[in-house]
Parts: C-alpha cells; sequence; structure tokens
C-alpha cells in the first residue's frame, strides 16, 4: 500500500477570502492525500520539509504578498523545500474592476502576491508543480467572485497530476 500524499495549503488572509480559497483547495485535495490547511502565523519552518505538495497563499496587497508570508519562506534553508512539489496562489482585484486608470496600468505593471512566493519556494528547493494562479474578489473585503472556490480547488487538484 502506498503512503498517502502529505499536502498542506498555507495562507494569510485578512477579511477571510483567501482562507476560504485555501479551505476550498483543501477540500478539493481531500481525495488525493492527507490534506490540511494553516494560517501563516501558525506554521514553523520546519513544518514545511518532508512534504510531497505544499501551496501557499497571500492576498495581493501593494501588488505584494503579506511580511507574514515571505517571512516564513525567508526563514527556510537554502534547500529546506528540496522534493516537495510547490506552487503558489493569491487572491486580488480583477484588472477590470480596477477603476482608476492610472492603478491599472500599475497592476499590470507590478503584478500580483503568487510570482513572488512562486520564486522564493522555488529558490528554497521545491519543485514547481504549477504556474501562480489568482483567485479574484469584487472588492477589497471580498465576496469572491463567483466560481472562484471551484476554480481553485480545480487548480489544486491539478498540481498532483
Ligand atoms: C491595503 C490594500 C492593498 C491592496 N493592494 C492590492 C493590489 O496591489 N492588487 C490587487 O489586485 N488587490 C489589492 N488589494 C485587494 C486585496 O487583494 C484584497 O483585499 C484581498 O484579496 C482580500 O483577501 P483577504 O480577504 O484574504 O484579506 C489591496 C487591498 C488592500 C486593503
Amino acid at each position: 500500500m502506498t503512503a498517502r500524499a502529505k499536502i498542506l495549503i498555507v495562507y494569510d488572509s485578512f477579511f477571510g477570502n483567501t482562507e476560504k480559497v485555501a479551505r476550498a483547495m483543501r477540500d478539493g485535495l481531500a481525495t488525493e492525500g492527507d490534506a490540511s490547511v494553516c494560517r501563516v502565523n501558525d506554521v514553523k519552518p520546519e513544518q514545511l520539509a518532508g512534504l510531497d505538495v505544499l501551496l501557499v497563499g497571500s492576498p495581493t496587497r501593494a501588488f505584494r504578498p503579506t511580511k507574514a508570508t515571505m517571512d516564513l519562506l525567508n526563514a527556510l534553508p537554502g534547500s529546506g523545500l528540496k522534493g516537495v512539489r510547490v506552487a503558489a496562489f493569491d487572491t486580488r482585484i480583477a484588472p477590470e474592476d480596477v477603476k482608476p486608470r492610472l492603478l491599472r496600468w500599475m497592476v499590470k505593471l507590478f503584478g500580483y502576491a503568487s510570482e513572488p512566493i512562486s520564486k522564493r519556494l522555488v529558490k528554497k528547493g521545491g519543485e514547481l508543480a504549477l504556474t501562480p494562479e489568482g483567485f479574484c474578489v469584487m472588492d477589497s473585503e471580498g465576496p469572491l467572485k463567483d466560481g472562484e472556490l471551484e476554480r481553485a480547488a480545480a487548480w489544486a487538484r491539478s498540481a498532483m497530476k
């Protein structure tokens, strides 16, 4: 009998939207292995080693992940994620919903939280399972756009392929 895959989804969240996305991913992965979900402040760097799959998500804030998210990844040793399949996600406001044109231009230029998270996961030795992905809220405090939780569950499941 093969061991069940060890899967961890780490998230940060201010208004609860990224948390909902992380939980939908956990539910989507329940048939694929032992999937758990944990807020970034409750995770110690040592918990990230020895996993089969690690998904890390943050709200996009000023084009970046939260400090707590990057602090956790920065605290990992150089090859701390060796042998771990990794992927990053964020929540964000869709460009078509950003009203001031200057801000829309800045969003295109500076991007979203999942990109730097993904780069750091790979820098720490992780094996990239999926390209970074974003899930959209209708406004800063939410709610998520229709269908995003289903899309998040499907995205997470595709990390197992
Ligand atoms: C201070 C602040 C900065 C934000 N910056 C961005 C941004 O640069 N790009 C973007 O798409 N959304 C931005 N947002 C919207 C957030 O992405 C949104 O609040 C987040 O997805 C909600 O997730 P949460 O409920 O997990 O906190 C910002 C929101 C706040 C409050």
